[in-house]
């Protein structure tokens, strides 16, 4: 199939490059006037109108863009999203005033999801998250990670694996998996004990999950305890991905370099340590921007970061707590309004970035031949300013996921 008449193809990349740091923020390939094939799923190639080979147009499958931008889906390496039920009950105490912390001391945060997850049933669980995944995919991510950790006791963690794998194997976006047993102390356990019986479950979750993560922040977990965790990890063949400095500067960066860690996320409060600990690693930085704009904290100082050579991914963070919204193109928007990325930067951070802070930037994140044709094909006449600009314009006209239409429904 051949999309003809692109006004602009965005995001091309040399195959190879599996991330961008520093000045190459700053750079994508865009050709106008293009056309694009897609075969087997696959992007097959792409070139300019006038070149396009005779003979090619035509066919039945093939598609006009009237103008219209070609991008890459979205990566969200960041999710949250299997959890059960809501909690709108504390977004009015945080419209009262309370800070995540104070809602968590309460009971509330993570701890109530978990409770809500306890009483709920594995095929409800599915249904609920679903749900999402749908909207995320409508929405233009064709790749993303989700994360287990409102389970907090081992039959519960085990069902929320066993729900993200059934999630992997029923929609086309491609699915990574992230161990998060570390996300809080479950109910009836002693921190001690807690920490002991996250190493013991990893084995099993190992099965399921492709990385382990540990909150590694004030009142949740110590480097200490991270660092216990992520060797039970290693030994299960587990690359870590970290949660860290959100609610204070937490070791958690150095804690995740040291440890080979793919990612090193939230990042809203960082020193020039943590920078000085990030350059030369394998480790993507990522912020979340939707939880600095939802619970009002710092956003993070990509900009610093890319200045001092590293790269930035941008991720939704979609949670109950703390970012209830799994919208990239939002992401990509405060990404350029609040942390002054420019729109190419901003595009880099939510697509092959994010895709290598998922371990997958060899075979989506772009627009290279031989990469899965996740795409989104926009309405004619926009472009990545406009996407950024115009923050809530629909855009979308259609969202390809390895090379087939996705229905909106
Ligand atoms: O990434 N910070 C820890 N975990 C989530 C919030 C989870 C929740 O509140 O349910 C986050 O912000
Ligand atoms: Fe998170």
């Amino acid at each position: 199939m051949i999309i003809r008449n692109i006004g602009e193809l965005v995001g091309i990349v040399r195959e190879g490059v599996l991330r961008k740091q520093g000045a190459e923020m700053a750079e994508t390939g865009i050709l106008k006037d293009a056309w694009l094939a897609i075969e087997d799923g696959r992007i097959a190639g792409f070139g300019k109108m006038a070149d396009l080979p005779a003979g090619s147009a035509g066919s039945p499958t093939d598609m006009d863009a009237h103008g219209g931008m070609v991008m890459p889906a979205f990566c969200d390496s960041h999710t949250h999203i299997v959890y059960a039920g809501s909690r709108d009950g504390e977004f009015l105490d945080k419209i009262n005033g309370l800070s995540y912390e104070e809602i968590a001391a309460r009971g509330g945060g993570i701890l109530n999801s978990s409770d809500l997850l306890h009483g709920t049933s594995e095929d409800e669980l599915y249904r609920q998250s679903m749900e999402r995944v749908r909207e995320m995919m409508g929405k233009g991510t064709g790749t993303l990670e989700i994360k287990s950790g409102y389970g907090l006791n081992p039959a519960d963690e085990l069902k929320m694996l066993r729900v993200i794998r059934r999630i992997r194997e029923s929609v086309p976006a491609l699915v990574r998996c992230t161990f998060l047993g570390a996300h809080a102390i479950g109910r009836g356990y002693t921190h001690e004990g807690y920490v002991q019986a996250v190493v013991d479950m990893m084995p099993q979750a190992a099965e399921y999950a492709d990385f382990v993560d540990v909150f590694c922040d004030e009142g949740f977990f110590t480097p200490e305890d991270t660092d216990r965790i992520l060797k039970a990890g290693a030994a299960c063949g587990l690359r870590p991905k970290i949660h860290a400095n959100e609610l204070a500067v937490s070791g958690g960066v150095q804690a995740g370099v040291q440890h080979g860690a793919l990612s090193v996320d939230h990042l809203e409060r960082t020193t020039d340590a943590e920078i000085e600990s990030l350059r030369g690693s394998a480790t993507m930085p990522t912020m979340l921007p939707g939880s600095s704009f939802f619970l009002g904290i710092p956003f993070g100082r990509a900009k610093e970061f890319i200045g001092a050579g590293l790269g930035v991914a941008l991720a939704s963070d979609y949670n109950p707590g703390s970012s209830p919204s799994g919208d990239m193109r939002f992401v990509m928007a405060l990404g350029c309004i609040r942390m002054r990325l420019t729109p190419v930067q901003a595009l880099n951070a939510v697509t092959l970035n994010s895709a290598y802070a998922m371990g997958v930037s060899d075979i989506t994140g772009s627009v290279t031949p031989g990469k899965r044709a996740d795409l989104i094909l926009t309405r004619p006449g926009w472009t990545l300013t406009k996407l950024a600009y115009l923050y809530q314009t629909p855009f979308i006209r259609q969202v390809f996921l390895k090379g087939e239409s996705l229905r909106q429904d």
